[in-house]
């Protein structure tokens, strides 16, 4: 009888038979599947989890705070938080080109998890054998050979797999759907926030900035996007769409009046889609007032912002993200 308790429950054996008096690491991305798969190994062997999240600089606004605080609370996971902005910005520094910016920020991701994990095993001891991931069964069955999909863009997910791994693999969320974590996330008492939360890339925002990702680029995306994803949630539309990327266009400039001055400000685009897999997508049909509501409040509020346009691309031949 599928119950998302007696998941828990079976879950929770089969890690406790599985790590055995050893102790395992989880990388944190933010995301769903990791919260999950954390709680989970979390509730089957406590502290000898140790979970670390790489604060990249590239999350949008209070995520990282959620992660740091909320689902501490929540779960009372042991937490490692690297803080390594300034890594990730200087490797970022001068790169335009979207590919370059996923390697940069996917082989950064990679060493500094990796020097975070060398030093819980130099505090923990050789006890640490275990690597916690939350692969869902979709990709069981999508890197079993199946229907292979074309992978047009690097794709790396924060919390992925280092590639000299020396680790045996932790996974309590290979059986289950997307759908399914969400309900063992919410049975396990994660914050909404983090279990409902809709996809958001790995790299984060350092691809939703057409341009150079700088600091004051990131801040000012951040404005853009929260007051987008606040409008959205007030409007109840989040059940509605798949995600809505907020895009920076930080190599464009466009004329525009406020008050009784000409400006000379860049761009926002207003990403919506619906979509089943995120494989193809169509653009939302927002309602026109809520269109309005978000892109008053980003140009009165967003300094250095005085456009906001709206995609109205379908995927294909569009993809979801601009990089
Ligand atoms: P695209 O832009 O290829 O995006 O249509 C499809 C879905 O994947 C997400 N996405 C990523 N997720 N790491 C991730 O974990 C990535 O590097 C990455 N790039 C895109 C995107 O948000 C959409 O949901």
């Amino acid at each position: 009888d599928w119950t998302t308790s007696n998941v828990v429950e079976e879950q929770v054996a089969l890690i406790r038979e599985q790590v055995g008096d050893k102790r395992a690491i989880c990388g944190l991305s933010g995301g769903v599947d990791s919260a999950v798969a954390a709680a989970l190994v979390q509730r089957a062997i406590g502290d000898r989890l140790t979970c670390v999240y790489v604060d990249h600089g590239l999350m949008r606004k209070g995520e990282t705070e959620q992660v740091e605080k909320d689902f501490v609370a929540a779960t009372g996971v042991k937490l490692v938080v690297v803080d390594a902005e300034e890594r990730f910005l200087t490797a970022l520094k001068g790169v335009s080109d979207p590919e370059q910016k996923r390697k940069i920020i996917g082989r950064e991701f990679i060493r500094v998890f990796e020097q975070a994990q060398a030093d819980i095993i130099a505090d923990e001891g050789p006890a640490v054998e275990f690597l916690v991931q939350g692969t869902l069964y979709p990709d069981v069955v999508e890197s079993g050979g199946g229907t292979g999909t074309a992978n047009i863009k690097s794709h790396h997910n924060v919390g992925g797999l280092p590639e000299d791994l020396e680790f045996q693999l932790v996974e309590p969320l290979r059986k289950l759907f997307k759908d399914e974590v969400r309900m063992v996330g919410q049975e396990l008492g994660l914050p909404a926030e983090i279990v409902q939360r809709q996809p958001f890339p790995g790299p984060g925002l350092g691809i939703r900035i057409v341009g150079e990702v700088t600091k004051e680029r990131l801040d000012l995306l951040r404005d853009a996007d929260a007051i987008a994803r606040e409008e959205l949630t007030l409007a109840g539309l989040d059940a509605e769409i798949w995600q809505c990327p907020v895009v920076l266009l930080a190599d464009v400039r466009s004329v525009g009046v406020q008050g009784d001055g000409r400006t000379y400000g860049h761009p926002i685009v207003l990403r919506p889609v619906s979509s089943e897999d995120a494989m193809t997508a169509d653009w939302s049909r927002l309602p026109y007032e809520v269109l309005a509501k978000i892109s008053t409040r980003i140009t009165n509020e967003v300094k250095d912002v005085n456009r906001v346009v709206l995609d109205v691309t379908s995927k294909p031949p569009g993809t979801i993200e601009w990089e």
